[in-house]
C-alpha cells in the first residue's frame, strides 16, 4: 500500500500540473490484470478522494477540477473499449 499510495500520489501531481512528470504506466495499462475491476471499485476511489480534499479544506472549485480529471481516467482505469474516432 506504500508504494501504490506513492504512486497515486505522483501521478495525480503531475496529472494536476505538477512539475514533475509521470514516468510510470499509463492508467489503463496499470489496470489492465485486474480481473473485475468495476464501477463500484471507481466510485469508491473517487469517493476517498473526495473526502480526503475535503478534509484538507481544499475549495470546493479545485476539487471538482481534480474529480473532473479523476472522470476522465475512468474507461482507462476500467478498461473500457475506447470510443471510435
Ligand atoms: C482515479 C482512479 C485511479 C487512479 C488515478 C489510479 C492510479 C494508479 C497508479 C498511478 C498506479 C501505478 C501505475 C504504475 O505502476 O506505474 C496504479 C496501479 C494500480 N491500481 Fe490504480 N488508480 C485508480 C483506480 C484504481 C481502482 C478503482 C483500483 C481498485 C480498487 C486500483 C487498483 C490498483 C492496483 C491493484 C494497481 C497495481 C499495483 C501493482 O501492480 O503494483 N486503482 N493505479
Amino acid at each position: 500500500m506504500n508504494k501504490q499510495r506513492r504512486k497515486q500520489k505522483e501521478f495525480l501531481s503531475a496529472a494536476l500540473g505538477g512539475p514533475i512528470p509521470w514516468t510510470g504506466k499509463d492508467m489503463r495499462t496499470a489496470h489492465a490484470k485486474l480481473p473485475g475491476l468495476n464501477e463500484t471499485h471507481f466510485t469508491a476511489i473517487a469517493a476517498n478522494l473526495k473526502s480526503t480534499l475535503e478534509e484538507l479544506k481544499i475549495s470546493k472549485d479545485l476539487i471538482d477540477q481534480v474529480l473532473a480529471l479523476v472522470g476522465t481516467l475512468h474507461d482507462d482505469v476500467l478498461n473500457l473499449p475506447k470510443p471510435a474516432k
